[in-house]
Parts: structure tokens; sequence; C-alpha cells
């Protein structure tokens, strides 16, 4: 199993999950993370440290189109394992259903 990260992450982006990461197997895009399922250890602890919710274990009804989006994006974008500031929307955006349609953005992050 993984877990990986979903909608809510998007548009909001607070990275709280990075700093915990023991195998540092989150990756960045311009507004949302993603989480390389190949390298996940499953180990469940940046599940609670997430403020919107968004990292779920694959074994919840629904996850395998999440884990194919993590995959494909984790191969393209930057690894990131340093915390920075969440997008300065996130407050306003948390939360909302239908972030991946209305917001989602493929260009890569940072990293770092
Ligand atoms: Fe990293 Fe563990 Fe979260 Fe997987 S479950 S992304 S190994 S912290
Ligand atoms: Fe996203 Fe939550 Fe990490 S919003 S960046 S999965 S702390």
């Amino acid at each position: 199993m993984t877990y990986v990260v979903t909608d809510n992450c998007i548009a909001c982006k607070y990275t709280d999950c990075v700093e915990v990461c023991p195998v540092d197997c989150f990756y960045e895009g311009e507004n949302a993370l993603v989480i390389h399922p190949d390298e996940c250890i499953d180990c469940g602890v940046c599940e609670p440290e997430c403020p919107a919710d968004a990292i779920r274990p694959d074994t919840e009804p629904d996850m395998d189109e999440w884990v194919e989006f993590n995959r494909k994006y984790a191969e393209i974008w930057p690894n990131i394992v340093t915390r920075k500031d969440p997008l300065p929307e996130a407050a306003e955006r948390d939360g909302e259903a239908g972030k991946r349609d209305k917001y989602f953005s493929e260009a890569p992050g940072e990293g770092g």
C-alpha cells in the first residue's frame, strides 16, 4: 500500500507533511504536492500532519485514480523536503470540492 495526496491539497499546499517523511518522497507542483507511491513506506506519520486532511491511505475507496495521479507527477516534479509558506489562498480554499478541476496546475514547483 501507499499513502497519497488528494484533492484538498490543491491550492492550499501547506507543506507540513514534508518535514516528517522518513524517506523524503514528496514532490512539488506549482500548487500541490504528491507522494511517490513506489517510494512511500506506508509509515503513516504524514497523515495527521496535514492541516487540510489531504493525505489518505490507498486502502480507502476510490483511491486508484489518486495513486496514478501521485505517481504521474512524482516522476516529473522536483523533490521537496523543506516546509515553506502555504499558498496565499490556502485558508480560503481549504475544504472546497472539486479543486483538481478548478485549480490544478501541472507546472512543477521549485522543490527544495
Ligand atoms: Fe512519507 Fe510515511 Fe507519508 Fe509515506 S506515509 S509519504 S513514507 S511520511
Ligand atoms: Fe498538501 Fe497537506 Fe502536505 S495541504 S502540502 S498534503 S500538509
